[in-house]
């Protein structure tokens, strides 16, 4: 049976879609003889996917919520951004990116009303030579302290988000307030086969970084908080140890860029490094 099907695919002109969907056919032969699929199984599996499909939208795209509790989405990142020495770890992008953010000036602030403790974030964008990149765009977004993004809420309000250019010696800085742990959409199939399979849906607290400079592979990555009791158990499997961030803890004062404070405030630093495109 196997054989036949594979054999079906041989004429395909692009060669690499003839090893993907012979690779996949083979795959997925060997996963229904291994379990022994019953007719019963196969049939729940059609109706999970139907109902994957039936709930995704120009707003929620349930099969990468699928393909992300599955780890499939970060062995795809591990496949294609292998680690370069010294450059920062990739991880998920995930569904919260909105692509026309606002511009913020280096050291403004992306709460813009996100509820939360604030957190100064600062650092530099360097090459893994150690180059400042002056210029870098960073784009950053996150949730709120109830654990929700902007896009979540009822209307149009941008908060949580925002980019900025690192200044000339590759330095950047901005207002944010600290990330707090949140459970990914979980009211769907996803979150169904979650329950069923006794995981939680909780992602622990991060800080989503986008940072793109000419000459230079994307970085797409998280800061995560040191002692986040989820770090352990993400439900999208994104954390890398080198992502996690301790987040230091201030009394009401004055912050590194003057501004006075009345109630706790949280800082972090964090530099990036972006490899260059010759070095892979
Ligand atoms: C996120 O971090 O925004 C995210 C990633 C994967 C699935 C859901 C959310
Ligand atoms: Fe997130």
């Amino acid at each position: 049976m196997t054989d036949s099907v594979v054999a079906s695919f041989t004429e395909t002109k692009d060669d690499r879609l003839r090893e993907v969907i012979q690779s996949l056919t083979r795959h997925l032969h060997a996963f229904a003889r291994e379990v022994r699929l019953t007719q019963a199984e196969w049939e729940a599996g059609i109706r999970f996917l139907t109902r994957v499909g039936h709930i995704t939208d120009d707003r929620r795209q349930e099969f990468i919520l699928l393909s992300d509790v599955l780890g499939l989405s970060m062995l795809t990142v591990g496949i294609n951004a292998p680690a370069t020495e010294g450059a920062t770890e990739s991880t998920v992008f995930g569904p919260f990116f909105v692509a026309d953010a606002p511009e913020i000036p280096l050291g403004s602030d992306i709460a813009q009303g996100a509820k939360g403790r604030p957190c100064w974030v600062s650092g530099t964008v360097r090459s893994t030579s150690g180059e400042p990149i002056p210029d870098a765009r960073i784009d950053v977004w996150e949730a709120d302290e109830d654990g929700f993004y902007d896009v979540q809420y009822e209307g149009n309000r941008t908060a949580g988000r925002g980019w900025l250019r690192a200044g000339p010696g590759g330095e950047y800085r901005f207002w944010s307030v600290r990330p707090a742990p949140y459970p990914i959409p979980d009211d769907g199939p996803v979150g169904d086969l979650l329950t069923a399979t006794g995981r939680s849906p909780m992602r622990p607290a991060h800080l989503h970084f986008k940072v793109t400079a000419p000459g230079y592979w994307p970085l797409v990555t998280h800061i995560f908080r040191a002692g986040d009791p989820y770090l352990g158990r993400d439900a999208v499997f994104g954390v890398k140890d080198e992502l996690v961030v301790d987040f230091a803890e201030h009394s009401p004062g004055t912050a590194p860029d003057g501004r006075s404070l009345d109630d706790p405030w949280t800082s972090i630093k964090f530099d990036l490094v972006l490899a260059p495109l010759t070095n892979r």
